[in-house]
């Protein structure tokens, strides 16, 4: 709990640092959604489809930090390849106006398969693995895995901690091999993946995939 007390208290105190994010318009945001993301993440933002992300309630400072990663050709992994050209021609401000608007849709979650090893994930998230080095997810992406929101301003960057409750397992897991090997560039997850096993990664992904 100390963790959450902590993240709790850097969100308050850069909160009042920070300027106003932008003014999205996520009644835009949904016509963009519709016609563009839906079919792959769904039109509410919870897709069933393991390979596309569930982006409902997910921080806007994290979904336009990767739509722009994606959209510049920085981000490589799975199947990223096949959004690129759809986001080609949207501008910064269409891209937050969608990210306000998968925002503010209703989170789905997934279920935890209790043959999958459920209590050594829900030991990872929780406490992580000290004698290995391995830190609790929860202390950055909240106990609830919520995540922490971030600056939504372009002009400074205040790392947001993505949301991941409900989230494909499999997709989970192919994020933590993708920041492993480094395909998927990010110091703080790069560390922490190299210190995983395969096996503590499928649990943690099961785990996940039924927090709400
Ligand atoms: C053709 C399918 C497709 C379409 C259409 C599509 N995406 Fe994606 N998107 C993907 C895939 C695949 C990934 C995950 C890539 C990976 O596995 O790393 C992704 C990832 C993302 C992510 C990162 C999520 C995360 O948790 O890191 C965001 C944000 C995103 N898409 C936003 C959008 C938005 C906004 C639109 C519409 C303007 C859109 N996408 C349209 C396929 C698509
Ligand atoms: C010190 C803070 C911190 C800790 C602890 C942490 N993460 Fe992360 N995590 C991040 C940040 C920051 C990002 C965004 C990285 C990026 O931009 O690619 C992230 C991204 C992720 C993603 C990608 C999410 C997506 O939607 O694509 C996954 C999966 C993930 N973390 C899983 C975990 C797991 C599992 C643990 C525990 C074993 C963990 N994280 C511990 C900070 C942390």
């Amino acid at each position: 709990m100390k963790h959450t007390t902590l993240a709790g208290l850097l969100l308050a105190v850069s909160g009042f640092a920070l300027a106003a994010p932008p003014a999205a318009d996520a009644a835009r945001g949904k016509q963009i959604a519709d016609t563009v993301c839906a079919a792959c993440h769904g039109a509410d933002g919870n897709t069933n489809i393991a390979m596309y992300p569930r982006l409902s309630g997910q921080h806007p400072a994290y979904s336009i930090q990767q739509t722009l990663a994606i959209k510049a050709g920085q981000r490589n992994t799975g199947a990223a390849v096949t959004m690129r050209p759809l986001v080609e021609n949207l501008s910064e401000q269409d891209i937050a106006n969608v990210a306000a608007y998968f925002y503010r849709q209703i989170p789905k979650s997934g279920e935890t398969n209790p043959k999958e090893n459920p209590e050594l994930g829900a030991r990872l998230f929780r406490g992580g693995i000290a004698s290995r080095g391995i830190p609790a997810c929860m202390s950055c992406h909240g106990p609830g895995g919520a995540g922490i929101p971030g600056n939504t301003t372009q002009q400074e960057s205040t790392v947001a901690y993505p949301r991941l409750a409900g989230q494909h397992k499999s997709y989970i897991v192919d994020q933590l091999r993708a920041y492993q090997s480094g395909l998927r560039g990010n110091t703080i997850m790069g560390d922490i993946a190299k210190r995983m096993s395969n096996e503590e990664m499928d649990a943690v992904g099961n785990f996940i995939q039924g927090l709400h």
